[in-house]
Order: C-alpha cells, then sequence, then structure tokens
C-alpha cells in the first residue's frame, strides 16, 4: 500500500519550495522505507532550488538525515524495521572499478531507490542526492541506511549524513590532515566547521579559520579554529602565509565553492601542501591560474561527502560525539518545523546559522 505524507519540494528554478502531498511507494527489492525524524538544512538543497545542480525538477529536497526504518523489501538484510539509521548518499555497489580496487569511496555506481516518489498526479520527483528526506517518509535503497547508537539525537546525528561528515572527512580523509599540520579552512559555514572540528580531531597543530563574517570565525574558535582571518578585511593568502612562517599551510580546505576562495586556497599552501575543494561550484564557474604556480608543488584534491564510507565513519563518529569529543550539538543552531526551509534558506544566506534542521 503507498502512502501519503508531507513532503518539501523544489518545483522549478528558483521558485520557492512548497509543502505537497508525496506518495511513497512500499518498499522493493533492496529498498527500505524510512520514518525521517530530523533533517538538516544544507547549502546544496538551496543549490538543488537555484537550478545549480541540474535540471530535473521537480526535486523533493532535503538528504541530511537520521530516522528509523518502518519498512524493508525482498533479499534486504543489511537493516530492519525498527532499526536508527544515518541515511547516506553513498550505498557503494562493491562492483564498479573504484569498488574493486579497494576505494569504495569513490563508488561511480552508487544505489539508491529504483521506485520513484511521485506528487500525487504521477509526477516523479527527484529526490535531493538520492535521499530526499524533508518528508515525514521517504524511500531508499537499504544501503543508503546506516545504523548507529539509538540514543543519539536524530538532529545531531543526521548531520553527518551530508555536510558535517563532508566537512570531517575533507579534513581526515582527503587532505590526510595528521598531528602537527598547519590547517586553513576558508569558509566556516557548517561543512567548513566541520573540517575545523576534524582537523582538530587529527591532531593539528594550528587550525586558521578564514571567512568573512565574524560570528562565524567566533564558532569556528569554538570548534577548534586557534586563529581567525576575516578575509574582507584582511588579504587571506598574507594573513595564512604570516601566521605559518611565510610558508603558507600543509592543508587548505575551501568550503566556499568559489573561483576566489578556490584561488585563495591555491596561494596559501605550503610547496607541498595539500588543497581540497570541498565547496560546491556552479558550472560556469570558472578560475585560470599561472601552470608554473600549480607547477609548485603539492596535491589538488576535490572531496565528495569527505572521501566517507559511509559504514565505517558515521558510527565511528557518533561514538566520539557520545565520548564527548566531537560536538555534533554545536552545529545545531536551530530547530524548524517542515514548513520553515525558505526562512532557512534566508538565514543561510545571510549567515545567521550554522544549521537549522527540521524535526518530524
Ligand atoms: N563536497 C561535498 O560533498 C559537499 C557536501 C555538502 C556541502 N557542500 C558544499 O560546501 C559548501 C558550504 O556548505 P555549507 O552548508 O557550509 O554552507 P554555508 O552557507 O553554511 O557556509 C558557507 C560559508 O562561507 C562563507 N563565505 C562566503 N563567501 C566567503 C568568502 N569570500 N570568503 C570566506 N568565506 C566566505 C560564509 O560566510 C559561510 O560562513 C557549499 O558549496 C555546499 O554546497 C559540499
Ligand atoms: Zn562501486
Ligand atoms: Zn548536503
Amino acid at each position: 500500500m503507498t502512502q501519503h505524507v508531507r513532503g518539501v519540494v523544489a518545483p522549478g528554478k528558483g521558485e520557492q519550495v512548497r509543502i505537497e502531498t508525496i506518495v511513497v511507494p512500499d518498499p522493493g527489492p533492496g529498498e527500505a522505507v524510512v520514518k525521517v525524524q530530523a533533517c538538516g538544512v544544507c547549502h546544496t538543497d538551496l543549490h538543488y532550488r537555484e537550478g545549480g545542480i541540474n535540471d530535473d525538477f521537480p526535486f523533493l529536497l532535503g538528504h541530511e538525515a537520521a530516522g528509523v526504518v518502518e519498512s524493508v523489501g525482498d533479499g534486504v538484510t543489511e537493516v530492519a524495521p525498527g532499526d536508527y539509521v544515518i541515511l547516506n548518499w553513498r550505498a557503494v555497489c562493491g562492483q564498479c572499478r573504484a569498488c574493486r580496487r579497494g576505494r569504495p569511496w569513490y563508488c561511480f555506481a552508487t544505489h539508491n531507490a529504483s521506485q520513484p516518489m511521485t506528487l500525487t498526479d504521477g509526477t516523479a520527483l527527484s529526490p535531493a542526492l538520492g535521499i530526499g528526506a524533508f518528508a515525514e517518509k521517504t524511500l531508499v535503497a537499504a544501503g543508503q541506511c546506516t545504523k548507529v547508537d539509538p540514543s543519539a539525537s536524530p538532529a545531531a546525528a543526521g548531520l553527518l549524513g551530508c555536510g558535517v561528515m563532508a566537512g570531517i572527512g575533507a579534513a581526515i580523509n582527503t587532505g590526510n590532515v595528521g598531528r602537527g599540520d598547519a590547517v586553513a579552512v576558508i569558509g566556516c559555514g557548517g561543512v567548513g566547521g566541520a573540517s575545523i572540528a576534524g582537523s582538530r580531531l587529527a591532531g593539528a597543530a594550528k587550525i586558521i579559520a578564514v571567512d568573512v563574517d565574524d560570528r562565524k570565525l567566533e564558532q569556528a574558535r569554538s570548534l577548534g579554529a586557534t586563529h581567525t582571518v576575516n578575509g574582507k578585511t584582511t588579504d587571506v593568502v598574507e594573513a595564512i602565509r604570516e601566521l605559518t612562517d611565510g610558508n603558507g599551510a600543509d592543508v587548505v580546505i575551501e568550503a566556499v565553492g568559489r573561483p576566489e576562495t578556490y584561488r585563495q586556497a591555491f596561494y596559501a599552501r605550503d610547496l607541498a601542501g595539500t588543497v581540497v575543494l570541498v565547496g560546491v561550484p556552479t558550472p560556469e564557474m570558472k578560475l585560470e591560474l599561472n601552470l608554473i604556480d600549480v607547477f609548485g608543488g603539492g596535491a589538488l584534491k576535490s572531496s565528495w561527502y569527505g572521501d566517507c564510507l559511509p559504514s565505517r565513519d558515521f558510527p565511528l563518529l557518533i561514538d566520539l560525539y557520545q565520548q564527548g569529543r566531537l560536538d555534533l550539538d554545536a552545529f545545531v543552531s536551530e530547530t524548524i518545523g517542515l514548513d520553515d526551509i525558505e526562512a532557512a534558506f534566508e538565514k543561510m544566506h545571510r549567515g545567521d546559522v550554522l544549521r537549522s534542521v527540521v524535526i518530524l
């Protein structure tokens, strides 16, 4: 029996989101229906609404969620009804060229549900990142459900489903931040803030936070930044060099997704340093660099979802959260309802929040 639930839909490019009735089919083979308990508002949801990701409107937004498995389809063994899970957008296939070479975090054929969720008139919805969790219930591939300790609060745990995992992973997995490193993070929203927390977990000695908003810089300090730079009033590259004995940082993480901040990250790296792009650019953005400066050394990497493996990283980070070593609650600026997504986008735009989290 299909179910009718409330969900947040982006109907067309740049149009305001609307609450719609979503038709959720029963789970087919390999699928699960999850009762969503909490879902964070990520900048990528806004990118979808603005047509910055692709044109497959209408989108069912929301992709940073925790909840409880309600029902599973045939052949599902990894989760069962009642399990408390974080939803992930990397259910690895185990068979593609990346998986076969033992690098499943690069999987090229990740699983999503095969049946569509629809509007009541039958229009198929494109769930954001294959999840669509600004809805009371959502249909996903069973592999998109990662079981974690049920005593972790849904608002905090759900954040590992996207932005916070992306940020922590950009530092730990992609940037390979290690003990004693100097790290600079440009853009200290939910993602960049998590890169700061991740760098602290990894033992970085110096963590330089860069943002154009002093409120973000203050929060960055509480997440572990040792130094802060306001890019509005200060030359970012010079400031990072000054703070690193003139050398630049070992790892520079760009968490804005713009050419000008990527350029700063590139020139603020030490000679053998690593630049990690975790901010998502739009298709028309371009960057010109002198090739001789690229030749200067180091590594330029991009980080999708923090190169995470949900089955490995989510339970581990939840453990650290439970032990008080990773303050996920610090990322939850406010809890809101499904009707408040547009207001949350506004607040994100103004820089008022690290994360607004929808509670269902
Ligand atoms: N790669 C991934 O897997 C992944 C996952 C989630 C989000 N993202 C992307 O990461 C980026 C950040 O997401 P978020 O949720 O933290 O967004 P956010 O809006 O909360 O944070 C962006 C931050 O950048 C700051 N900023 C803006 N312009 C700046 C500038 N010129 N210099 C310095 N700081 C500046 C803002 O003040 C804000 O604090 C987005 O592009 C988002 O789409 C990527
Ligand atoms: Zn694969
Ligand atoms: Zn996201």
